[in-house]
């Protein structure tokens, strides 16, 4: 269905995320017919360009990250027209005469997605206050990280706070863009089967494993400063956790979904320095061998000496009582053994077995909700093994894949997350309280660290972390759910 037009603009329009994420992303939305016209696209950044240039990059984006049987030439060309380029910078507030010269006066719907450096979010949007940018019909985009700690991610939310209404104001977590993600929700409130067993009456323990095969990529300056807690944790996976631990929301409404995730946030344990070596492990990449070949240590990547963490586990609790007692064993890292995100709610054992030990162990039922890839839930049960021998017990899945289950491309979360902005549907977006909650978490174990210099351990790349983060589990009886 398409959208009402809209005036989409990117600061960082030439940067990284527009060009392997937005430019694409758009281009998608414009192939499935949801640009009514006259919809434009602005880049600015500081870098002179004229709009030719700007639409030769976002061509060049589109090559190199749409694949190319969805490349079509006539809705290419339609998309490119639409695209123009302004410079302009927002420490001296230069150029944003011409960006509201471009914009123009319409009260059609405007998009500022800032895709910048969070130092800039203030600065931006005070230049597009000042320049008389701001409508009742603007939205403002965040990309993470917002703050790198609970003070810094309220001066952010206060600067943009000063010039936006929160109902203005859409921080993205790509995570909650994706079809899996947003699967959960489906999972646990679109089936009577759940609810009834998800609670810690039935529930023994919880997984969240991000797992990537990739290093430092090109982000060695942001991402030495911030480090796997900081970087994955506080944001995607304290909102996977949120998911699964919400209760059930009134409705979809953006502040009714909120409110719950937000109870969920403020009712996590807080893991204070005496925890901390018990509850979190830290983990360092070293050279080793990763998606078919050789790779460097993150040291040598950096080119310095470093104790930033590559790969975080914790043991989370959450203090109420649906789940008390109920671990949430969390888990990310970059160089790990393969790339799964994925979910496991382990239920408790059966209280009592008939079968004897000729039956072979008897293993609990664990649901694994397969977030990426090879996107699926699968739920483990037991099963008679066929055939005469007697009663001899084995453990099966009943599988739903959503590659075998539904034809055709799976979006991308960004082209989701982009229509809701210009919809102006929240959902799917952290409100400030609730980014503010995840810091109020992470900054006692981020200063436990520091303060008791818990040093990063050192992993072999290709593997699944320090050998600390397999005792976190096993030291309670059970074990990391083996993703393959
Ligand atoms: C980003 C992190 O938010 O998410 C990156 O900054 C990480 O470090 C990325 O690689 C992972 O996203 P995805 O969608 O590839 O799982």
């Amino acid at each position: 269905i398409p959208v009402d037009p809209f005036d989409f603009i990117i600061f960082g329009g030439t940067g990284d995320l527009s060009e392997r994420k937005l430019l694409p992303s758009l281009y998608y939305r414009q192939c499935g017919h949801q640009f009514s016209e006259p919809t434009r696209i602005i880049g600015t950044s500081r870098a002179k360009m004229t709009d030719a240039e700007f639409q030769a990059f976002a061509k060049k984006a589109i090559s190199q990250h749409v694949k190319p049987a969805d490349v079509d030439t006539k809705e290419l060309e339609s998309f490119l027209a639409r695209l123009s380029y302004v410079s302009a910078d927002a420490t001296t507030g230069a150029g944003f005469d011409k960006l509201k010269k471009a914009i123009g006066d319409s009260d059609r719907i405007r998009a500022f997605y800032l895709a910048v450096a969070p130092a800039l979010f203030g600065d931006i949007s005070h230049q597009l206050k000042e320049h008389k940018l701001i409508t009742p019909n603007s939205r403002i985009v965040l990309e993470k990280p917002i703050g790198r700690d609970l003070t810094s991610a309220r001066a952010l939310n206060d600067a943009v706070g000063d010039d936006f209404h929160e109902s203005q104001i859409f921080r993205i977590d790509h995570y909650l863009g994706k079809e899996t993600v947003q699967n959960l929700m489906a999972l646990r409130f679109a089936n009577a089967l759940y609810e009834p067993l998800w609670n810690s009456a039935h529930i023994d323990h919880v997984q969240i494993t991000v797992a990537e095969t990739v290093g430092l990529e090109d982000r060695v300056t942001y991402y030495d400063k911030a480090g796997a807690l900081r970087d994955m944790v506080q944001n995607h996976i304290l909102q996977l956790l949120c998911l699964v631990a919400m209760e059930t929301p009134s409705s979809m409404d953006a502040d009714a979904v909120r409110d719950e995730k937000l109870k969920v946030l403020r009712a996590l344990k807080r893991i204070n320095g005496n925890e901390a070596p018990k509850h979190t492990v830290r983990g360092q990449y070293r050279a080793g061998a990763s998606a078919g070949g050789a790779v460097k240590g993150y040291v040598e990547e950096l080119g310095k000496t470093s104790d930033t963490e590559t790969f975080v586990a914790i043991k989370a609790e959450i203090g109420n009582w649906r789940w008390a007692g109920v671990p949430f064993y969390l888990r990310t890292g970059k160089r790990l053994a393969t790339r799964v995100s994925e979910i496991v709610i382990e239920f408790k054992p059966i209280p009592y077995s008939i079968f004897g030990e000729s039956a072979g162990p008897i293993f609990a039922n664990q649901l694994v909700i397969r977030l990426q890839p090879d996107e699926g839930v699968k739920q483990f049960i037991m099963i008679k093994d066929p055939g005469p021998g007697g009663m001899r017990l084995r453990q099966i899945s009943l599988d739903m894949s959503f590659a075998q289950s539904f034809q055709g491309r799976a979006p991308d979360a960004y082209e989701r997350l982009i229509m809701d902005v210009v919809r102006g549907n929240q959902t799917l977006f952290m409100r400030r309280d609730e980014v503010e909650a995840a810091w109020k978490w992470i900054d006692p174990i981020q200063n436990a660290w520091e303060s008791a210099r818990q040093e990063a351990q050192g992993y072999t790349a290709g593997t699944w972390g320090p050998s600390a983060s397999i005792a976190l589990i096993e030291r309670d009886g059970r074990t990391w759910h083996e993703s393959n």
